[in-house]
C-alpha cells in the first residue's frame, strides 16, 4: 500500500501574508535569520500578527545549515516564551531550525499542541511542506536529515514578494535545489503518479522560469512561478524521497560549507550519468537501466532532443551544465577555489561513508557502492 498525504495547508499569491492576522493562535514565536530582521522584511510578518492581536517574540539567530548549537539556543527561547505557534520565516535553514526547535522543545516540555507556520523567503528547499529537517552536527561535520511526520508544518504561506531581494547567486543555488528535488523524486524508487505529476510541473517551471528569475530578480512573474515550483518539488519528494545527489551534497555542506543547492547542481550531471549508466562515450544499447526512460521524459518536458535514449540523457546532462554556466555555478570543486586538494581528497572516505548512510540514498534508482560514491566525488574535483 502506498499513501499520499498533504498535511500542510498552502496559502499563496497576493496578500497571502494576511493569513497571519487570522491564524487560530495567540502567542507566536517567530524564528528567522538576521537578514530578515535587518532588512525590515520582518515587518511584513509582524504587522498582520499585530492586527490580529497575536503576541509575538522573535528568535533571530538562525545561521545557514541549522547547526545544533543554534537549535539548542532556540529551544531555550521557546521554553521561556511558551508559544502556541512557531512562525518560521526564511530559507531552508530557518524553516529546518524551526522544525527542530519545536520538536526538541516539545520533547522537553510538552504543554499541548504548538502549531508551525512556514513562510519561505527563498524558492528552494520546499521545507514548508516536507517532513524533513536537515540539521548540521558541526563537531562531527555531518549533516543529518531528520524525517518525521511530526516535523511537518501545519500551514505554509507562499508570497513571492519575500523572494524579490534574493541575490542572483542564491537564486541560482536555490533554483537548482528545486530542480534537483524534482528530478531525484521523479526517478526515485518510490516515485508514484502523484509525486510524478508534481515533479513534472516543477521541472517544466524550472525550464522556463529559473533563468529568468536569475537574470532579473524583479521579474515577479518568474519569481512567483519559481516559488510555486519549489513547493511542488517539496510535495513530490516528501512522498517519493530523493537520491544520492542529496546524500552527497549533505556531506559537501557539512565538511566544506558549500551552499546546499550549489552542491546539488555540481553533483547532478555526474549522478544522472551514474544512475543512467550513460556517459559521453555511450552508444545505443539493447537494454537500459530503469532511470533512463524517466530521464528521457524529463528531457522531453524541458524541450530537449528526444531522438533516442542515449541522446536524451546526454541532452539532460548538457542542459544542467548549461544552467550552471549561465548562472555562474562552478562545474568542479577545483573551480570553487576555496578547498585545498589535500583537505578534499583526505575527506573522501568519511564523506562516502556518511553519504551511503544518509537517508536519501535508500531511494536512489541505482544502488551505489562506496567506490561508486568515491568515484563521483573524485570526478567532481576536476573533469
Ligand atoms: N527540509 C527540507 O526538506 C530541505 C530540503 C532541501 C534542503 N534543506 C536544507 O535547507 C538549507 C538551505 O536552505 P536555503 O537554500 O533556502 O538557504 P538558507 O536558508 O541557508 O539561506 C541562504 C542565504 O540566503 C539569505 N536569504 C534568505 N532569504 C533571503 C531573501 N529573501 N533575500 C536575501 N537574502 C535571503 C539567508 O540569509 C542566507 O544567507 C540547507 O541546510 C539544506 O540542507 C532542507
Ligand atoms: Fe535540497
Amino acid at each position: 500500500m502506498k499513501t499520499f498525504e498533504m498535511k500542510t495547508v498552502i496559502h499563496f499569491g497576493e496578500n497571502s501574508l494576511d493569513r497571519l492576522r487570522t491564524i487560530p493562535y495567540r502567542r507566536a514565536l517567530i524564528i528567522t535569520d538576521p537578514f530578515v530582521v535587518q532588512s525590515r522584511m520582518i515587518d511584513l510578518i509582524t504587522e498582520p500578527l499585530k492586527r490580529g492581536d497575536i503576541v509575538y517574540d522573535i528568535f533571530q539567530d538562525v545561521v545557514p545549515d541549522a547547526p545544533v548549537d543554534k537549535i539548542a539556543e532556540g529551544v531555550k527561547k521557546f521554553l521561556q516564551f511558551q508559544p502556541d505557534v512557531v512562525v518560521a520565516v526564511g530559507g531552508g535553514s530557518a524553516i529546518d531550525s524551526s522544525k527542530a526547535i519545536r520538536e526538541f522543545a516539545q520533547k522537553i516540555n510538552d504543554y499541548g499542541k504548538v502549531g508551525l507556520i512556514a513562510v519561505p523567503t527563498t524558492s528552494g528547499t520546499g521545507s514548508e511542506v516536507t517532513s524533513f529537517a536537515v540539521v548540521n552536527d558541526t563537531a562531527a561535520r555531518v549533516k543529518y536529515p531528520l524525517v518525521s511526520d511530526s516535523l511537518t508544518a501545519d500551514e505554509a504561506i507562499l508570497d513571492a514578494e519575500l523572494v524579490r531581494s534574493v541575490p542572483p547567486a542564491v537564486t541560482a543555488d536555490t533554483g537548482m535545489d528545486v530542480f534537483t528535488h524534482a528530478l531525484e523524486s521523479y526517478v526515485s524508487t518510490e516515485h508514484n503518479e502523484f509525486s510524478s505529476a508534481l515533479a513534472e510541473k516543477s521541472i517544466e517551471i524550472c525550464g522556463v522560469f529559473l533563468l529568468r528569475a536569475y537574470l532579473d530578480g524583479n521579474d515577479m512573474h518568474a519569481r512567483q512561478k519559481m516559488h510555486v515550483a519549489s513547493c511542488l518539488a517539496g510535495l513530490s519528494f516528501n512522498t517519493a524521497g530523493l537520491g544520492i545527489a542529496h546524500s552527497m551534497a549533505h556531506q559537501l555542506g557539512a565538511m566544506f560549507h558549500i551552499p546546499h543547492g550549489r552542491a546539488n547542481a555540481m553533483l547532478l550531471p555526474h549522478v544522472v550519468e551514474f544512475n543512467a549508466n550513460i556517459n559521453k562515450h555511450s552508444r545505443s544499447q539493447k537494454e537500459y537501466l530503469p532511470a533512463v526512460k524517466r530521464y528521457a521524459n524529463v528531457a522531453h518536458i524541458l524541450g530537449l532532443s528526444n531522438y533516442n535514449k542515449v541522446m536524451s540523457v546526454r541532452s539532460l546532462v548538457n542542459w544542467i551544465q548549461f544552467m550552471q554556466k549561465e548562472m555562474n555555478i562552478p562545474l568542479t570543486i577545483q573551480e570553487l577555489g576555496t578547498i585545498p586538494p589535500d583537505a578534499y581528497f583526505g575527506s573522501l572516505d568519511k564523506m562516502a561513508d556518511a553519504a551511503l548512510a544518509d537517508t536519501c540514498t535508500a531511494n536512489n534508482p541505482r544502488v551505489p557502492t562506496k567506490e561508486d560514491i568515491i568515484k563521483i566525488y573524485t570526478k567532481l574535483w576536476a573533469f
